[in-house]
């Protein structure tokens, strides 16, 4: 009965650690033309003008406010997303405003955005959520009709579309990133895409002064991701991780809590940190390359197990799914059930011996450290307190998707705690 598949498979294992190895023992980390390639891929892959690669998604969008937002302006951003989103934007000089998020799709609300415009509004900045496309091109007219800017956070959405354009491609420019957990995984990393040639070339100016990351930073990374892998690999999951893991989570214990929820403790940074100032290495150029290929074919399987979930839990009472989408509209990096005793449900889901997880981001308007920008946001608080995510990388197979299912089923069947 307890013997699941992870919840979270790294994405282009083990083939980035093959790149690695190979990289290392020619001394090839920092040799060869593959950012430039690279640059060329996502042109192609998008559809822009200009591509330019940078250390992380969080640096790009620092340089996106830095260079599209004057000194002293606001933008405007959804406060359900990482912590150091808003220290992008506080570190470039701007001041974020928090927009209420919408319920079902958890993204930005086009009308609070609307509202909070002021002729010291500088741009909007949206994020499509575990890669539900936020809708785009509303904000586009509405950004125009302002002459403001739009910002789009794709961290969590590469390869999702908007209408019949990829996310990145409506705003004046998008930021992908290409960390660990993400579907393009190079350990570290991420790209601006924009058609704004001006904007490109003083970004561009910037990133090239920089040096390429730090190799021990690197490593380090690397040997994170290798030592997970090894504990995701079926066998060692079943016998030794996930027997750890589930002890701790029953038995409450904050170290299991803090590996799972790196937002527990958000903190407010008003410069911008050293780590960042950095570029991407050849080879990691290399790995997301050799990854691009797969990033359709991960959407349909990630897709046809969201539409596997939606048929074993449409209609139970308490239960919110997400919006349903198969036209790549969300890419369903994770998929994000609402649960109103979310602790409850974790831990019946793993009493049945099932491996899921909260969404780790909190409602950032209500932080103590962002107090100075605080703002009521019903729907991000109600949001941001019941977010679960269903396992559903491409690895994840059809039996666990069902058992999964059936103790999702289980608990609503038993529940005391509906939504309603
Ligand atoms: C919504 C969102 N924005 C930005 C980022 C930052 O991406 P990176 O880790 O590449 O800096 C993340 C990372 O998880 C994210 O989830």
């Amino acid at each position: 009965m307890f013997s699941p598949q992870p919840r979270l498979r790294l994405y282009g294992m083990p083939g980035a650690l093959v790149t690695v190895a190979k990289a290392y023992l020619t001394g090839s980390v920092n040799r060869g033309q593959d950012l430039q390639r690279l640059e060329a891929e996502l042109l192609r892959y998008t559809g822009v003008n200009h591509a330019v690669t940078v250390s992380q998604c969080r640096y790009a969008l620092h340089l996106l406010v830095k260079h599209l937002v004057k000194p002293g302006q606001k933008v405007i951003l959804s406060p359900y997303t990482i912590h150091d989103v808003i220290n992008m934007v506080i570190a470039a000089g701007a001041i974020p405003v928090f927009a209420d998020i919408d319920k079902e799709t958890c993204n930005i609300s086009l009308e609070d955005a609307r509202s909070l415009i002021d002729e010291n509004t500088g741009a909007i900045l949206i994020t499509h959520f575990q890669g539900m496309a936020c809708d785009a091109m509303a904000f586009r007219r509405l950004c125009d009709e302002h002459g403001i800017k739009l910002i789009e956070d794709c961290a969590q959405a590469f390869g999702a579309m908007t209408g019949n354009r990829l996310v990145g491609t409506v705003g004046h420019a998008g930021a992908y990133s290409f960390n660990r957990v993400k579907n393009v995984n190079s350990f570290y990393g991420g790209a601006i895409v924009t058609d704004d040639a001006e904007l490109a070339a003083r970004i561009r100016q910037e990133v090239g002064l920089l040096p390429p990351i730090q190799p021990r930073r690197l490593l380090k990374q690397i040997i994170y991701c290798a030592v997970r892998e090894l504990l995701s690999v079926t066998p060692v999951f079943q016998l030794v991780t996930y027997p750890i893991v589930r002890f701790a989570s029953l038995r409450g214990s904050r170290a299991a809590n803090k590996v799972i929820n790196t937002e527990e403790h958000p903190v407010r940074r008003d410069t911008l940190s050293e780590f960042l100032r950095c570029r991407m290495t050849q080879m990691q150029a290399r790995i997301v390359i050799q990854q691009l290929d797969s990033v359709e074919r991960s959407i349909e399987r990630r897709s046809q197990i969201a539409e596997k979930y939606y048929q074993g839990l449409k209609n139970i009472r308490g239960l919110q799914l997400p919006p349903r989408r198969m036209d790549h509209s969300h890419i369903y990096l994770g998929y994000p059930i609402q649960v109103e005793d979310r602790d409850a449900f974790i831990r019946h889901m793993m009493r049945a011996g099932r491996d899921i997880a909260i969404q780790h981001c909190g409602n950032l308007a209500d932080e103590k450290c962002f107090k100075s920008f605080h703002r009521d946001c019903p729907n991000a608080r109600w949001v941001a307190q019941r977010v679960v995510l269903l396992p559903d990388h491409p690895k994840y197979s059809d039996r666990e998707v069902q058992r999964t299912i059936a103790a999702t089923r289980a608990y609503f069947e038993t529940s005391e705690n509906p939504l309603g």
